[in-house]
């Protein structure tokens, strides 16, 4: 669908202080309808117009638009990607328990980070404002944000150091974000170990290649993708920050699982012993169609990650020797970073990752109303990193432990499943430390601040009868 102009555009070219860069590569490129209601707008409407259209790489999302049929190049054929499996025999365990040791030395040095990605616009769950602050606790209600923060604060405490956290927003939600930080304390954290930065954010675009406004002085922007994250610690100074506080590893994870382990000393220790770049948590595929990307080697020899969208029904149904998916190891965005790495993939001033794009219905604006056009949206993925490394990790691990993606209002990956999925983690928890739980006991809830993993539980804790228990 066209975007129906309700005024002409501007047959004169128009002017502003300061901003005759910009005012030139909108007309260069043939962007000049962006100031069709320039005529209506106050200096500090023009203003604000113009800063916005001097964030945008016009030359690239020329070549963007230009680029829109050509699908992200998986030109490459490829076959599943090597990745340790769940321990079985003695001496996996005992493997298992080296990499453990090797991590809780590792961690209480002071050497890693948390670096939370929560800068997406959640639009799937239906949730007004950051989905950071959705209420998620089975039975306190806790934000997801707010049990990310209690973890960190336990973990801390467990090792005898304080973690840094880096929390990645974007400028739809950054003021948002900070200011819950603020109202609640920084949940009692060190508020000087909490960094938040801001990733880029890059126009979408109309079907015809045009900017879309939002209002007459704005133009609709979207976060740059995750993918975005690695080049946004490098250009915020969050990157050397960490360096100077002797960082080597950070921790990766994304706002909407809440029963990420954010710091788990067995990924960790692995992560070490074997050196790598880039080490990454998988779970089994529970169908074919599941919505994760899954975890592949491209016959150049590196590894990488397959979205969901772009896996080929094919690939998608693929079946093994043993019968089962052949494509099995399902990404659950759970990554740790060596600092050297994202050091050095990011000081060449940017890292070259690709942006996908997704073809996305847009509110535009108009005088009449707004509309819904047909537009596209170009986001990076940061699992598209891994094609850089030389060494990586893929680590199983049993998604009951530690995935409870909420992503949409209802059915698979909403809040009721995260919180049966969380409910049943404590419940298990609680019977590993021969708990009885009563029959009445339906949901089950552990404040991170009384234990993180079943071993910071006491034995026999007594559950009282009744519906919903919070154990704090
Ligand atoms: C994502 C992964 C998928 C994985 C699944 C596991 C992508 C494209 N796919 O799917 O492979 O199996 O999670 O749950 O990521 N975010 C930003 N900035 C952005 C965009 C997103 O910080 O510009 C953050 C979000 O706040 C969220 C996370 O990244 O924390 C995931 O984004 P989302 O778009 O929900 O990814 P999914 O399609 O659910």
């Amino acid at each position: 669908m066209r975007i129906l102009y309700t005024k002409d555009v501007n047959t004169t070219m128009i002017s502003f202080t300061g901003f005759d860069k910009t005012i030139n590569n909108v007309y260069k490129f043939n962007q000049d309808h962006v100031f069709q209601y320039w005529s209506d707008l106050t200096d500090e409407g023009k203003t604000t117009l113009l800063k916005e259209l001097s964030m945008v790489d016009f030359e690239l999302m020329n070549k963007l638009y230009h680029q829109r049929e050509i699908k992200i190049a998986y030109n490459l054929e490829f076959d599943p990607a090597p990745y340790i499996p769940l321990p079985k025999s003695k001496r996996d365990i005992e493997e298992f328990e080296k990499a453990r040791e090797a991590g809780i030395k590792y961690i209480g040095k002071g050497k890693v980070a948390a670096l939370l990605v929560s800068g997406g616009q959640g639009t799937r769950l239906g949730f007004h404002g950051p989905k950071g602050l959705y209420p998620i606790g089975p039975v306190s209600d806790k934000s997801l944000l707010r049990i990310h923060a209690e973890k960190i604060l336990k973990y801390s405490e467990k090792y005898g150091v304080s973690i840094p956290w880096c929390i990645m927003t974007s400028l739809d939600n950054h003021d948002d974000t900070v200011r819950y930080f603020d109202e609640n304390r920084f949940f009692n954290l060190n508020k000087g170990d909490v960094i938040f930065f801001s990733q880029k954010m890059i126009p979408s675009l109309n079907s015809e290649g045009k900017l879309i406004l939002k209002s007459k002085n704005s133009i609709f922007m979207n976060p740059d993708g995750h993918g975005g994250t690695l080049t946004a610690l490098h250009a915020s100074g969050v990157l050397d920050d960490l360096d100077g506080r002797g960082i080597e590893s950070i921790s990766y994870f994304q706002v909407d699982n809440p029963m990420m382990r954010i710091i788990d000393p067995v990924f960790i220790g692995f992560h070490i012993i074997n050196n790598s770049d880039v080490s990454s948590k998988a779970v089994r595929k529970l169908t074919s169609t599941e919505k994760v990307g899954v975890f592949v080697k491209f016959n150049n020899g590196k590894l990488g990650v397959v979205e969901y969208s772009d896996l080929s029904l094919d690939k998608q149904n693929a079946i093994d020797d043993d019968g089962g998916l052949k494509f099995c190891m399902g990404s659950i965005a759970i990554h740790i970073f060596n600092i050297s790495f994202v050091k050095a993939i990011t000081s060449g001033k940017t890292i070259s990752l690709d942006y996908h794009l997704a073809k996305k219905k847009i509110e535009a604006y108009q005088m009449e109303g707004n509309v819904e056009i047909d537009g596209f949206k170009f986001e990076k993925f940061i699992f598209d990193s891994l094609t850089l490394t030389e060494k990586n990790t893929i680590l199983e691990t049993l998604r009951e432990d530690e995935f409870a993606p909420v992503k949409n209002k209802s059915g698979v990956d909403s809040p009721e499943t995260a919180k049966e999925l969380m409910s049943n983690l404590f419940r298990r928890w609680l019977t590993s430390k021969s708990c009885e739980i009563p029959d009445e006991t339906k949901m089950i809830e552990i404040s991170p601040l009384l234990a993180v993993e079943p071993d910071d539980l006491h034995d026999n804790i007594t559950i009282p009868p009744e519906e919903k228990v919070y154990l704090e």
